[in-house]
Order: C-alpha cells, then structure tokens, then sequence
C-alpha cells in the first residue's frame, strides 16, 4: 500500500468539507451559542420549506395556553428537531399513542437506532423482509406479518431509494395503521416528483455524520398534520438539550477527522487517531454499547442544540449539490461495472421505474428519484465480501457493509437481536443481503477518480481472482 495514497472512505466523515470544518471551529470558541440561538428556527424553516416544496401544509392551529408553542413552533410548523434521528422516531412513536402491548412494523436489514425507539415506548417489533436483491420492505411480506396489535409502521428508504410507497400506504389504509417514513437516509430523494417524508403520517430525517447532510448528530420528525406535529412539539419541548460536554465533542468532531483522515494510512496514524479519539471521548461513538441491546444512548432524548443547528444549515445549503453529485458517482460506477455485471460477479439493484410526473432534474428522473447515500452491490456470498473488503483496504479503499459487519440484519456489529425480537429466518432476502452486500462510496468527498479506482479494484480483484 502506498503511504500517501489517498484514502476512499464509504462513512467516515463523508461531507465534511472545509467551510463545516472552519465553522465548526468559530463555534467552538462561542459557547453562548451552544444551546440557544437562531439557527434551530431558521434550520426547522429551511427544512420545512423543501418538504412544502410541493406539499401543501395545513395551517398549524392556534398555539395552546401553557405548552406547546414558542417562537420556534411559529417559524417551523411541521419539522421539529431534535439532538438524533432515534429520539426523532421516540417523540413520533410517543405522539402518535404507541405504547406497551402495540406492535410496530420495521424492515430487517436496518439500524438499532431504528428499532430501540420501539422499545423505548414499551411496543415490540415486529420485523418484515425486504424485496428480494433490494434493500426496502417487502409489500407482500408485510401483508402476512401484521397482527391485530400492530399499530403502525416504518417506511425505511435504505440508501435513498423509494420504497414501494403505493402499495405500502394502500396496506396501511386498509389495517387502519400509522405510517411512519424514515427518511434518515433520504433527504431529497422523490417518488413521483413528490419529497420522500411527505407521503406517510410523519417521517424522521437523520443528521448524523454519515447521512445525506451532516451536523455529526441531529434529527428532525416532520408531519404535515397540525396537530400530530403539535403533540411532537410538546414532547420536544420537555426535553433539555444535551449537556455542554457533548455538544463540544461533536463541534470537535469535524476538525479532528480533518486531520485524521489524511492520515489514515500513514503509518495507521489517523486510524489510531480515530479509535483513540473514541475511547477518550474526544470524539462520540455513532451507537453507544448500551443501545446494541435496546437501551437508549447517554445523551437522549433531547433537543437540538443550535451549535448543530449551524452546523446542519451550512450543509443543508449544498444538499441539491451534493444529492446530485451522488448521482454523477453512481453513473460513473453502472457504466464501468457492465462487465463484472455480465459476467455475474455482482448485483446492483434493479433501476426502480421511471417517476411520474418529470422529476427536477433529468438524472432523478432517471434514476426514479433516488439519491444513494451509498451504493450497494451484492457478491455471491459472505466468503467473497469478507476478502474482497479486506483486499481492498490494502489498497486504501475502506469499503463497508451495511447494517453490520457481522452479517446481521440488525446493525452495527455486535447487536444482541434476541433483544431486540430479531427471529432468526424470518427474514430471508435480508439475511442474504446483510450477508453479501458492499457499499461503495458515493459521497460529496467521493472524487469520479475516486469511483474509477474503486471499479478498478473491483476488476483486478475479479478478473484476476
Ligand atoms: C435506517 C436508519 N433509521 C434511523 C436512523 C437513526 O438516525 P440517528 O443516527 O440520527 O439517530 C439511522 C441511523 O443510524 C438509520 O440508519
């Protein structure tokens, strides 16, 4: 490996660009702006406004004496947020009457984060498998697994591909249940020319360091009913923000990985700098150890700080450049991986159908509104994906998989699924894909050159196998 190489990362820090990181410095030397401040107003505005983009929001209702209302609550209607996508999915679950013996309905192949706000409300998951070779729910599964006690369901668009959104809301309508989007890895991703987010009940958008736009940490429920977003707002309002403590280590959390990255493979210095940065707290973990078996993170539920809030607008202003960017990357790796595909060495994901309607630009219409957050292609087995992971980080190439690393249909590593209902079989086409799926970069800091080597790894690796 050679030492100056530059290193393709699929999730480390993937947005991150200099200005985030120079904010992020000036906000570390203004601590009154930690907590409190304009930005969470104009942030909730900002995202409020790209959702409406083609959504008509009812008015809110008038604000309630004694709780509910701020300045906030006027500014933006329906998005609130919050200090992670998983308190996001807490207030929702909260707001919307979910509690013990209720049943809520969530794809296999996904994040804790996803599930443990199912637990935290005292409700059980109930797990649906995915489309066979794709990553989102299955409509056919989903019909057989609702039981009498389910009382909603969540709507994950794994790397910013739509779901089957029709059928899946024609499902609900018909058992009468909630549906919750989660749109964490889909800001600005569209079906029929219509924002992800703004199909369902409610959605959740995730604002943590490896998602469509970052702020290290933060998350945002969105409704477009009034009053389910009332009741979000007052569970919010209930809440602190998180300690001063750990809104520094997030604010420290660019500016280190700016040094760390370039140095990853020299010498393993910036990799050593990034476990030691973890396992001195400098900097946060993206899912504590308590939460792989169902328990809630140390710093939750709270707000949003504005720190974060600042640090989200400056990166919600690039979201068009970067989601098309994304793009660009996954044309460069469909036109280059033909011949691997002929030659059957790996699955990408079925092109979904053209949208309706025209979409805004001509590569989300032909790519049916998705984003890629990352893009995902499956090999034939574990075996292949474990080498090929490992040879390709010899060549400074940190490929990833995802939900885990570990084959689980529950990621990351090391979660306990028995606690978290997860039973085994029951989810086939996610068992595979969690077994035989690679993400390969496709983020804002993902040069076309960068993609080139990626797919020439990938032809060395088997055409010379
Ligand atoms: C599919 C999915 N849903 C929800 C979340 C929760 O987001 P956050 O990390 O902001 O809590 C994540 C992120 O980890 C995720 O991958």
């Amino acid at each position: 490996m050679k030492l100056f190489k530059k290193p393709i990362f699929v999730s480390i820090s993937p947005n991150a660009q200099a200005d985030d990181v120079w904010l992020a410095l000036k906000l570390i030397f203004c601590p009154w702006r930690w907590k409190e401040g304009k930005c969470v107003g104009k942030f909730e505005k900002m995202l409020e406004d790209y959702l409406d983009d083609n959504v008509k929001i009812p008015p809110s209702p008038p604000l309630q004496k004694g709780g509910g209302g701020d300045l906030d609550f006027k500014k933006g209607k329906g998005v609130v947020l919050f200090e992670s996508g998983r308190t996001a999915l807490y207030a929702i679950l909260q707001a919307l009457g979910v509690s013990r013996g209720d049943e809520v309905l969530v794809q296999a192949f996904t994040c804790t984060a996803a599930v443990n706000p199912i637990l935290w409300v005292g409700a059980k998951p109930v797990y649906v498998d995915v489309i066979d070779g794709e990553y989102n729910m299955s409509p056919d599964d989903l019909r057989k697994k609702i039981t009498p006690r389910c009382r909603a369901i969540i709507m994950q668009y794994t790397f910013g591909f739509p779901a089957q959104i029709d059928k899946i809301l024609g499902i609900a309508k018909q058992n009468n249940l909630f549906v919750i989007e989660d749109c964490a890895h889909s800001l600005g991703a569209e079906y029929n020319n219509q924002k992800l987010g703004t199909f369902g009940d409610a959605a959740i958008f995730s604002f943590g360091r490896s998602k469509v736009i970052s702020a290290v940490f933060g998350g945002a429920a969105f409704s477009k009913n009034p009053e389910l977003a009332r009741k979000i707002r007052e569970i919010q309002q209930k809440w602190q923000y998180p300690s001063c403590r750990w809104i520094l280590q997030q604010l420290f959390h660019p500016i280190y990985l700016a040094i760390a990255k370039p140095l990853y493979n020299f010498l393993n210095i910036g990799k050593i700098m990034i476990i030691l940065g973890k396992k001195l707290g400098l900097i946060s973990v993206m899912v504590y150890s308590v939460e792989k078996s169902g328990g809630k993170p140390p710093f939750g539920p709270a707000k949003m700080p504005n720190a974060l809030a600042c640090l989200g607008i400056n990166q919600a202003k690039k979201l068009e450049k970067f989601n098309e960017h994304r793009r660009e990357v996954v044309g460069v790796y469909k036109q280059k991986l033909i011949s691997l595909l002929e030659r059957g060495d790996v699955k990408i994901p079925p092109n979904p159908p053209l949208q309706k309607g025209g979409g805004k630009s001509d590569n989300l219409q032909k790519e049916g509104g998705s984003i890629f957050l990352n893009f995902p292609i499956q090999v034939k087995n574990f075996g292949i994906r474990w080498k090929l992971i490992g040879e390709a980080k010899k060549r400074g190439i940190f490929l990833e998989s995802w939900p885990a690393k570990d084959k689980k249909v529950v990621g990351p590593d090391n979660v306990n699924l028995e606690k978290l209902y997860y039973q085994e079989s029951s989810c086939p086409n996610a068992e595979r894909a969690a077994q035989t799926s690679i993400n390969l970069p496709t983020s804002p800091n993902t040069s076309v050159r960068d993609a080139e080597r990626v797919i020439g790894f990938l032809k060395e690796y088997f055409i010379n196998k």
